[in-house]
């Protein structure tokens, strides 16, 4: 099944269609900045536009930057605070017209790709993906079975959120090169694998592209692999989240459409 897949982003925000079988993108990225400020109105107007650049009318699956439970945001630590309470399955419905519509962490997001396609497909155990973007994500799967809203990216350390120090925009930020990057980086791993003892990490976000640069300079006990699906995660574990539920038949607000 094709789905259009929305990754939105505290930087950008991606979109793509997602041939959901293979877990592969079937048509370009268009990426837009993210507005400032990030409210519901003015990223439903960016989630419109992508579905109409793409001509879309089918399903279509995003992933959002903050807690989400049943398409209703929880948190949202790095877009406008007004998200809160808010249904971003309705607002997203209402912008597209689309009748299935789904939202997820994105973290959970990159997540279940990595789980269906990528560097946690089949693998049992106790398996961490933490994504370094804008914050810090992270996507706890259990035997492949995604336990949501881990938020482990707000654990802290050095006093602060965890994501304020060692977030891929604070490399670039702070323009600290890779090696004191990466000594931030192994610091806040060892204090997730203290709490959580997973079997392997899986890192994501853009900076996946340049794995070599900074993996080899990690020194925790947990085995690291660079995400599969590097950036492109988060619109496929989108996709294939909304193909489960319109497989379902449930509407975006959780409705059964059709009796099965
Ligand atoms: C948010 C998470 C999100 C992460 C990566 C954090 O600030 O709280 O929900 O997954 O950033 O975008």
């Amino acid at each position: 099944m094709k789905v259009l897949g929305i990754d939105i982003g505290g930087t950008g925000i991606k979109g793509a269609v997602v041939d959901t079988k293979r877990g592969v993108l079937k048509s370009d990225r268009l990426r837009i900045l993210t507005p400032h400020p990030a409210t519901p109105d003015a990223v439903a107007d960016v989630v419109a536009r992508i579905a109409t650049h793409f001509e879309w009318d089918g399903p279509v699956g995003t992933a959002f930057p903050g807690v989400v439970r049943d398409g209703t945001v929880h948190t949202a630590a790095n877009l406008d605070p007004a998200w809160v309470g808010q249904s971003a399955t309705d607002a997203f419905a209402a912008a597209t017209g689309a009748s299935v519509v789904t939202c997820i962490n994105d973290a959970d997001a990159a997540g279940e790709a990595e789980a269906a396609f990528g560097a946690a497909k089949g693998v049992g155990g106790v398996v961490l993906v933490v994504t370094l973007g804008t914050g810090i994500g992270s996507a706890l799967l259990v035997d492949g079975r995604l336990v949501p809203n881990t938020e482990l990216g707000h654990l802290s350390l050095h006093g602060d959120d965890a994501e304020h120090y060692a977030a891929e925009s604070v490399r670039e930020t702070q323009a600290l090169s890779w090696e004191d990057w990466a000594a931030r980086v192994n610091e806040y791993l060892h204090l997730v694998e203290d709490l959580f003892w997973p079997d392997r990490f899986v890192l994501g976000g853009g900076v996946s592209k340049q794995a070599d640069k900074f993996i080899p300079l990690l020194d925790v006990r947990t085995p690291v692999v660079p995400a599969e699906l590097r950036n492109k995660a988060g619109m496929v574990g989108a996709a294939e989240v909304a193909r489960r539920t319109a497989a379902e038949g449930h509407n975006h607000d959780g409705r059964l459409r059709r009796r099965r």
